[in-house]
This record gives structure tokens, C-alpha cells and sequence, in this order.
């Protein structure tokens, strides 16, 4: 089982909502935290946060979605703590739209960074991880992973690929009898802002990506959802936990 304490956790999209929520949690249980996140100012808030509470912190900046970015952040945690024990593959967006409107430049930067971001996660981290000869591999992809409703069609693919992702790395680790364990969570409803972020990182945002009513409505109605939705501080709490427990399916919500 994995020992938490002075262990090594990387979060991407960790400076804020449920990301933020892992790294506390993980922080609580004495892990030194590497943070990767896009947003600046978010970044150098969570790294005040941890730092001035005494937790070993490092901000990365870096984009998912981007290979050699992802790449950047491994070497800059090994350079750092010599080691890495669990990665959060987390950063995500997403925006309401129908499957047959969403321009195909939004297609590619939704699958991007959602599907592409916890590939290069696995791809660069999972040696790493495995060289530690203990650690764990999350990837967040949510119940739109698992059941694929309407408006989200680019999303609904690239987190049913993230549910096949883990399951098939995780049955890989089984077979192979590794020391190192792998995880899904799917989250319903999370008090988050990734609405606002997904609005603000959208490439080509000055355009809107789907000019009818149905997009706006469902916007808002996702909008009032998370409102109502879960504390991304307790969803950090379960998957620290899930993670201890080496489960693989994590749901918040029945
Ligand atoms: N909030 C929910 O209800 C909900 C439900 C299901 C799944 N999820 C998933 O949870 C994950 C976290 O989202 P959240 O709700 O906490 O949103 P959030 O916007 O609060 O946090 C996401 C973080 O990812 C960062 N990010 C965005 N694009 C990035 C990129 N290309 N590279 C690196 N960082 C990037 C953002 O700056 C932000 O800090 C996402 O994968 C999302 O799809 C959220």
C-alpha cells in the first residue's frame, strides 16, 4: 500500500476546484506537492497557500495539452524531489454544444487537452511512477465518461476516453503484477469554476462556439448545477482516500 508521507504528488490543473482539493488533501497527509496549471495567478495563490502552511510546493506552469510541456513538468519534478509517487492527470474544460455545430478547432482543443492531456500524463509519468516501485496514476473524467448526454458531445468522447485510458492501464498494471495502481474519477455536479476557465482558455474565444438558444440554456443550466454541486474539497478528500484504498472506480455521486 502506498505510503503518503514525504511522498512526491503531481496535480495538473491543481491550482484550482477539484485539483485544489487533491492537493490539500494530499498535502494533509504530508505529501510534498508539485502543482501544473495554466492560470498564472491561481498558480502563484495555491503555492502561497501550501508554502506559508510549510508544505515542500513547486507551481509549474504548463499546458496538458501539450506534449513537451507535459514532458517539462516531469523533468522539473525529478530535478525538484528526485521522485514521483502520484499523478493527478486533472487540468480539463468544457463548453455546451451539439455534436454537429461544435467547429472542429473546438473538437481539437476540448479532446486536446481532456483525452490527449492524461495520454502524455501516462505516457511520461507511468515509468517514473513505476521506477518508484510504489505509487498510484488518477486521471479525472466524469460521469459524462460514463453515460453520454446531450450538448456535450465533444466532451462525452474525450472522457469516455479517459475511462478506457485508466481501465486499460490499470488492467495492464494488474497483469504484470506492478506495484503501482491506476484510478478514475468521475464526478457529478463539483462547486467549481470550470465554466468560467473553460470560457477564458478557449482558443479563437472572442467567437461563439455554437450560436443557438439550446447552447446558451444548457450553459446556464450546467452553470446553476455546480452551484449546487459538491465541495471540490471533499471530492480531494475521497480520492486521497480511494487512492489509499486502491480502488479503481471513484464516483461522488450515487
Ligand atoms: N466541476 C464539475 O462539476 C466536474 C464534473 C465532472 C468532471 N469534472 C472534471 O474535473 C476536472 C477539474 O475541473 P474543475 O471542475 O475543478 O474545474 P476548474 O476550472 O476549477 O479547475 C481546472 C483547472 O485546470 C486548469 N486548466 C485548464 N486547461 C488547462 C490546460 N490545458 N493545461 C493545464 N491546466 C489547465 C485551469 O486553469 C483550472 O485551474 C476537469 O477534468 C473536469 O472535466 C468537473
Amino acid at each position: 500500500m502506498l505510503t503518503f508521507t514525504n511522498r512526491v504528488a503531481v496535480v495538473t490543473g491543481g491550482a484550482s476546484g477539484i485539483g485544489l482539493g487533491m492537493s490539500r488533501a494530499f498535502a494533509a497527509r504530508g505529501m510534498k506537492l508539485v502543482i501544473a496549471d495554466l492560470d498564472d495567478e491561481a498558480l502563484d495563490a495555491a503555492v502561497t497557500e501550501f508554502s506559508s502552511a510549510g508544505i515542500d510546493v513547486v507551481g509549474h506552469r504548463c499546458d496538458v495539452s501539450r506534449l513537451e510541456e507535459v514532458e517539462a513538468l516531469a523533468k522539473r519534478t525529478m530535478e525538484t524531489f528526485g521522485a514521483v509517487h502520484v499523478l493527478c492527470n486533472n487540468a480539463g474544460i468544457g463548453i455546451p454544444t451539439s455534436a454537429r455545430k461544435l467547429k472542429l478547432e473546438d473538437w481539437k482543443w476540448i479532446i486536446d487537452v481532456d483525452l490527449w492531456g492524461p495520454i502524455y500524463g501516462v505516457n511520461v509519468f507511468l515509468p517514473l511512477i513505476e521506477a518508484q516501485g510504489e505509487g498510484h496514476i488518477n486521471s479525472t473524467s466524469s460521469m459524462a465518461g460514463l453515460i453520454a448526454g446531450q450538448m456535450m458531445g465533444a466532451y462525452n468522447v474525450a472522457k469516455h476516453g479517459v475511462v478506457a485510458l485508466m481501465a486499460s492501464t490499470e488492467r495492464e498494471l494488474r497483469a504484470r503484477k506492478s506495484p503501482v495502481h491506476a484510478s478514475v474519477l468521475c464526478p457529478g455536479p463539483i462547486n467549481t469554476n470550470i465554466s468560467r476557465h473553460s470560457v477564458r482558455f478557449r482558443p479563437g474565444q472572442s467567437k461563439p462556439a455554437e450560436d443557438s438558444v439550446r447552447a446558451g440554456r444548457m450553459a446556464g443550466n450546467i452553470q446553476a448545477a455546480l452551484e449546487q454541486g459538491m465541495d471540490p474539497d471533499e471530492v480531494g478528500l475521497l480520492v486521497a482516500d480511494s487512492i489509499a484504498r486502491e480502488k479503481f472506480w471513484i464516483l461522488t455521486h450515487p
